[in-house]
């Protein structure tokens, strides 16, 4: 790896040269496609510096200067003009084939339609140019291609010409967008498409066009989408005073993407998976999805768009603000405990491990090789913790007028995560100086509680101390917004209240009370840390029943079920029975039986955690004890509840709401672990399916429990979907995630399956992420073969999509809690990638920053 150069926050400089108007002229034809962009371009003060652009894996054709030949060189993706003009026109031709690029970056080619992806550093795939996010100019695109094959020709703002070229069976169109936008939110999108229509009317009363692009036969799956985007629109009207500003906004579904969607200019890029949604074919979480990524898309237009980040750095000023947004959301729009429980998973399941591991970084990175591997959980869930921790120390009020003098300062702006929390300190009057280190330190903090109740006094003394450490250094004392309940021996709330912490350690104490409360600790997971405190069953079965929080009541049963197993591990250790506490087992039933609860949160508390999530809670793992014990503690709970399960399942089978149906699937997985005798229900459940919810309900209950009925689901599946990519997805992962010795044989078959495709991203991350991600067990094999499947497929994504090997990698490099001799074939797989001839700098940066440990 030759040009891996680490580039620091610390080196920011301002742009020598900006540019303030852009003129694409966008030839699409195949391999020779040519693109000549006419930039006006200024001196940024006084300086004799030369204008340097980057560019990156095109041919340069010529370069202008005021209409003649300039004076330049290229080296190294770089083209630098001299130049002692202070403002003039800079004409750059530039030559791509995006039939040949499978990064998907750039221009690329997806199922027949040109399409692009610009963020963060894509532009410089299209043409050279000054591409950095504090470059912000207006853009006018003319794009022309062959009317018959691309009917549809789209990019950012408004439609202001178009026209035929007869002879040629050509057409064009050109588009002008009047807002100033940095080079990643360029967007073209060139195709034959399905269109729905929409409109919206803003609270001004200005009407909004609205459209959404799907693959031609798909058009009838489209208008969960659409709903979604109204509701988006209306949500940030009423919540954030936000309304849109142009005059069209459009959606483009495509089946080859890296991410999830992407926020262009009035032209969101969007990956089918968050688009394409049908009762028969998508799940009740396809649907829920598909609306937060739409919110989050179109919420960006405001947070990201408008306000954009001076430099790549400061990537969570966008990007944690507005998962903050699309949470609130999906909470406002729908259950707010169900939506907290899922973002508290991927804190402590994802980003937890993300930040115990050589990538670790604070949510605004310091240093940076390859900037795609900074979309990370730290930048966009602790990013978006960071902001609730400012929302919740300000209040709603406080925050919306930090908001809103964020966007009086900074409209039209490229501006930084300090200029953000500055915004909220002026207008709230709150002093911030400490909350600040959460965007300078890495590492998860702990928090420890410990406390004491002091019968004659009838106080209660809670003492709170923090400690960060990341990579060996310590960090400094953080401010921390500790929410804590109080409950006496009634289960009654005697304190709910948030207390800031800003100390090491800290004692709080509570008075008037005649015995010991129970404490609900670090309610709603109030900061993103690790609390450590002794909690014994009795306390948790208190929680689990009277917390007034029901995330709260979740925090609970995971512990107590968390608990449990780690018990068991420790028996198994010693050679000890394991054993399953009554009370356990009683808070368990108790849970199941409880009508009173929302039915979606049940299916949350009954949900056992996973492996990956057990994981996580400690600093070092015995695999195969784990894998007894889990195993154990979930047949002991479902068998001592299987009268309980079985009967609420039946009654919950004729309800048709999404909750029901996420309980009731819940209930037939615990079923078939007790006993095969469930196996019929399964397979009732799967031929009688109304919904994918249902189906896959069944299909995942018979792959966890390995029922003998699986291969003909599966097979049964496979003639039903065969032509459908999304849902066959479904089939690959359920398949990648088989706990049996032969799983990685049947993986490799899979990939020569039709349905299987190294080049589409989706197809990928369904079969193999899946693999390495989720099937524990497996992945870690003792005998490597795991990691060594992995390391092959990294190994030929190296080349084709390095983002989306670099993303694929994660398991591999989390090796620190296991054993020494499963580290050391995890290692020995990283030093084979590192010795690779062509490694992309996106490998190169894990896998070095993995090894230097
Ligand atoms: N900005 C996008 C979002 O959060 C995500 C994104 C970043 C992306 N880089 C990308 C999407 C590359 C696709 C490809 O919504
Ligand atoms: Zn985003």
């Amino acid at each position: 790896m030759s040009q891996a150069q680490e580039k620091h926050l610390k080196d920011y400089a301002k742009p020598a040269f900006t540019i303030t108007h852009v003129d694409l002229n966008v030839i699409l034809d195949g391999k020779n496609t040519k693109i000549t962009t006419t930039s006006k371009v200024i001196r940024n003060g006084e300086h004799q510096h030369e204008l340097v652009l980057d560019g990156e894996q095109i041919s340069l054709g010529s370069v202008k200067l005021n209409g003649s030949s300039a004076d330049y060189r290229q080296h190294d993706n770089q083209l630098f003009i001299a130049t002692e003009l202070n403002e003039f026109d800079l004409e750059v031709v530039s030559l791509l084939d995006p039939e040949a690029n499978s990064s998907l970056e750039g221009l690329y080619m997806s199922d027949g339609a040109y399409c692009t992806q610009c963020e963060a550093e894509g532009f410089r795939r299209i043409t050279y140019f000054l591409d950095r996010p504090d470059v912000l100019a207006i853009y006018t695109v003319r794009i022309e291609a062959d009317k018959a094959a691309f009917p549809f020709l789209l990019s950012n703002g408004n439609l202001i010409d178009k026209g035929e070229m007869p002879r040629s069976g050509r057409h064009f169109v050109k588009w002008h967008d009047p807002f100033p936008k940095p080079s990643y939110l360029f967007a073209l999108v060139a195709g034959d498409f399905d269109l729905l229509n929409d409109s919206f009317t803003t609270q001004s009363g200005r009407e909004v066009k609205l459209q959404v692009f799907v693959d031609k036969g798909n058009l009838h799956k489209a208008d969960h989408a659409m709903a979604s985007l109204k509701k988006s629109m209306k949500w940030d009207e009423t919540r954030f005073g936000l309304e849109y500003d142009l005059d069209i906004y459009m959606i483009v579904a495509v089946d080859f993407f890296n991410m999830g969607a992407m926020e262009n200019k009035g032209l969101n890029v969007f990956n089918t998976k968050y688009v394409l949604a049908d009762k028969a074919s998508a799940t009740d979480d396809d649907y829920h999805g598909i609306e937060s990524v739409v919110g989050h898309e179109y919420f960006h237009n405001w947070t990201g768009n408008r306000v954009t980040c001076r430099d790549w750095f400061q990537l969570s000023l966008k990007e944690g603000l507005t998962v903050f947004r699309d949470q609130e959301f999906s909470s406002d729009v729908g259950s707010r405990a169900v939506n907290r429980i899922q973002a508290i998973r991927v804190m402590k399941n994802q980003q937890f491990a993300e930040d115990a591991e050589p990538m670790s970084h604070p949510i605004r990175p310091e240093s940076v090789i390859e900037m795609n591997n900074f979309y990370t959980v730290t930048v966009y869930d602790k990013g978006a913790e960071v902001i609730r921790m400012m929302h919740t120390i300000l209040g709603e009020e406080g925050f919306q007028a930090g908001m809103k003098c964020y966007f009086e300062r900074h409209d039209g702006q490229a501006v930084t995560c300090d200029d953000f929390v500055n915004a909220m300190q002026d207008a709230s009057g709150k002093d911030l100086t400490l909350f600040r280190r959460w965007y300078s330190q890495a590492g998860t903090p702990v928090v420890t509680v410990t406390d004491k109740y002091d019968a004659d006094k009838g106080e209660y003394h809670l003492t709170v101390s923090q400690q960060v450490v990341s990579k060996g250094v310590k960090g400094q004392t953080l401010h921390i917004p500790f929410s804590l309940e109080l409950l006496d021996n009634t289960g009654e709330s005697i304190v709910n209240k948030v207390l800031d912490v800003t100390k090491a350690c800290q004692t709080f104490v509570f008075d008037g009370l005649n015995h010991a409360p129970t404490a609900s600790l670090l309610q709603d997971f109030s900061a993103p840390v690790k609390l450590v405190y002794d909690f014994s069953i009795d306390q948790l079965v208190h929680l689990m029943r009277h917390a007034s929080s029901e995330v709260a009541r979740w925090e609970a049963s995971v512990q107590l079920i968390s608990q449990t197993i780690w018990h068991n591990i420790a028996q198994l250790q010693q050679q000890q029975v394991m054993t399953v506490d009554s009370r356990v087992i009683e808070a368990f039933r108790g849970i199941i039986l409880d009508v009173n609860l929302d039915q979606a949160l049940v299916a949350e508390i009954l949900s056992i955690p996973s492996a990956s999530a057990l994981i996580e809670q400690v600093d070092s793992v015995d695999l195969d004890a784990l894998e007894k014990a889990r195993e154990f503690v979930v047949e002991e709970l479902a068998s001592a509840c299987e009268d309980e399960l079985l009967a609420r399942y039946r009654e919950l089978s004729t309800l048709d709401a999404a909750g029901a149906r996420a309980f009731k699937n819940i209930a037939l997985s615990l079923l078939c672990q007790v006993s095969d005798v469930h196996e019929s229900v399964v397979e009732k459940q799967y031929y009688n399916a109304q919904n994918m919810t249902d189906c896959l309900g069944a299909l995942k209950a018979a792959t966890s429990a390995q029922l003998t009925c699986l291969p003909a689901l599966l097979s049964d599946f496979e003639s039903k979907w065969h032509s459908t990519p999304l849902v066959m997805d479904k089939w690959l992962t359920l398949q990648a995630l088989i706990n049996t010795d032969d799983v990685i044989v049947q993986i490799k078959q899979l990939t020569k399956h039709n349905s299987f495709s190294f080049s589409n991203p989706n197809r990928v991350r369904s079969l193999i992420g899946a693999f390495a991600s989720a099937n524990t067990y497996q992945f870690h094999r003792a005998d490597g073969e795991g990691y060594r499947y992995l390391t092959q497929i990294l190994i030929k994504l190296n080349k084709s999509n390095p983002q989306v090997a670099s993303r694929m990698i994660t398991p591999l490099i989390q090796f620190a809690k296991f054993d020494a001799s499963r580290q050391q074939l995890m290692k020995q797989c990283l030093q084979e990638l590192k010795n690779l001839p062509d490694l992309s700098k996106d490998l190169y940066e894990k896998v070095t920053k993995s090894l230097a440990e």
